[in-house]
């Protein structure tokens, strides 16, 4: 197992593959299905995960609901996601604030590289992402839009946001340390809220840590409200 992969438990699915190359740690999602996983499942998930050599799991962010079969197995919980949202009705978000040199752009397939390289510096060792984790994050929903801000041929920061009916998602946002406070994260969110407007969706969604101040400070200035349900990310070593 050292790619993402799907893996049916029962009448379950799961993606389960690597957390970072080479750590030592699973990462578990859950596969889009109707109803919560049974404990059976993941308890069959967790074995898979044994046989394949890992030494602890991490699972993406789950609703309560979908908690309850992991927390019964000896999950817990290692963080809590506050879920924020913007209504996209009657949409008029002010106008990003840049210098003259950066702008927000399509990203290609040669600025992933780069823009993995700024999810590095911007997110703490453990949360940043990995190639394989950056195509899972593109591929999480049927239509996805990869930008970036190109500060005169350097990336500054990117966004993935996604759509899935009539919500859209704000799947990642990441500023270069370097570049931050110039108006950057708010300069992609911006585009990530018109974007999401213009396919019509209803609502963009984000999720953030809760204790990440700064990233709620920006949402909430740009007219995002926290919605009454938070995500936790649960971990538990491996038997
Ligand atoms: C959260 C994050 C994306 C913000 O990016 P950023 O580019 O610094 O954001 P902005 O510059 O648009 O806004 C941030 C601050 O700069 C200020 N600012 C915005 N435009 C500015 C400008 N032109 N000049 C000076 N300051 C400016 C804002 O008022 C804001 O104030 P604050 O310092 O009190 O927060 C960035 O800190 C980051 O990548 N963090 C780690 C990853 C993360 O948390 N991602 C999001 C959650 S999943």
């Amino acid at each position: 197992m050292t790619s993402r992969q799907l893996l049916t438990v029962g009448q379950d699915r799961f993606r389960v593959g690597p957390w970072h190359a080479g750590d030592g740690v699973a990462y578990l999602a859950l596969a889009p299905q109707r109803s919560e996983p049974s404990t059976d499942s993941v308890r069959g998930c967790l074995r898979r995960i044994a046989d394949a050599g890992y030494s602890s799991v991490i699972t993406s962010a789950l609703h309560p609901d979908e908690a309850r079969s992991f927390l019964a197995i000896g999950f817990e919980e290692r963080d809590r996601l506050r879920v924020l949202s913007h209504d996209l009705r009657d949409l008029d978000p002010p106008h990003p604030q840049l210098d003259g040199s950066t702008v927000v752009r399509r990203g290609r397939r040669g600025d992933r590289d780069a823009a993995l390289g700024v999810d590095g510096r911007a997110f703490s060792d453990f949360w940043r992402l990995d190639r394989a984790a950056m195509v899972d994050a593109e591929r999480a929903t049927p239509t996805t839009r990869f930008r970036v801000a190109d500060s005169d041929g350097r990336i500054a920061g990117y966004a993935i946001t996604g759509r899935g009916g009539a919500q859209g998602f704000l799947q990642r946002l990441a500023t270069d340390p370097e570049m931050a406070g110039r108006g950057v994260g708010s300069a992609l969110v911006i585009d990530a809220l018109r974007w999401a407007a213009r396919r019509r969706c209803r609502r963009l969604l984000v999720n953030t840590q809760e204790e990440n101040a700064r990233a709620l400070e920006l949402y909430r200035r740009l007219g995002f409200t926290p919605t009454a349900t938070d995500l936790v990310v649960l971990h538990r070593p491996v038997p």
